[in-house]
């Protein structure tokens, strides 16, 4: 299976390191893995432009329209994202709202996903944040087939922690069987 992960963590922190780690599982066992890691783009903001909603045309040409190719190429899209007040990273954000043009052809439409929320605190302010990654699949009409809130506060956390490291396997086995 062909896997990309689309990342936005606007740190080194728990993010790149879990869905680093959950790459080479991947790989491991005789998957591709392909990451964009959104820090290290130059997305440029959305426009505010509707048009591009009715019409499919872009209103800004950027990486946007190469990383929009490349999700169409995979078979498997992994969306991470360290929870930011109880909602995505503004990276994450400005991704969700740059494929507005893909909107009108439904251009994700089926694109099977798994989405990743890493987050210090559990209990409602995670699912808020989850919930709009949902939420933002659902209105693309992609196919979510499993998500998972991770636990970790402090950039070092996850690389210094087994168990979180457990989880991350687990998710990506859960994640092969659905495929
Ligand atoms: C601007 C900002 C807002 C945050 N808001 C929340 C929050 O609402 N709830 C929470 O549990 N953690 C919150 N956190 C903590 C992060 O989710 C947590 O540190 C996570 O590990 C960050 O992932 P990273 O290491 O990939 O950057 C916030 C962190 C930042 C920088």
């Amino acid at each position: 299976m062909k896997i990309l992960a689309i990342s936005a963590s606007h740190r080194h922190g728990n993010t790149d390191a879990a869905i680093n780690f959950l790459g080479k599982h991947l790989v491991l066992k005789g998957h591709s893995f392909r990451l964009i890691d959104l820090k290290k783009t130059n997305l440029k903001f959305s426009t505010g432009d509707s048009n591009e909603y009715y019409t499919g045309k872009p209103a800004v040409l950027d990486e946007m329209q190469e990383i929009q190719k490349e999700i169409l190429k995979f078979d498997l899209l992994i969306l991470a994202t360290p929870n930011y007040f109880s909602n995505v990273s503004a990276l994450m954000k400005n991704f969700m709202d740059r494929t507005n043009p893909y909107y009108c052809n439904h251009d994700f439409k089926n694109k099977k996903t798994a989405l990743l929320v890493i987050s210090a605190s559990s209990g409602k302010s995670p699912k808020l944040c989850l919930a709009n990654l949902k939420e933002f699949c659902r209105i693309h009409k992609m196919v979510v087939l499993n998500s998972k809130i991770l636990l970790a506060e402090h950039s070092a956390d996850f690389a210094k922690n087994h168990k979180l490291q457990k989880e991350i396997e687990k998710f990506a086995d859960a994640l092969l069987v659905k495929k």
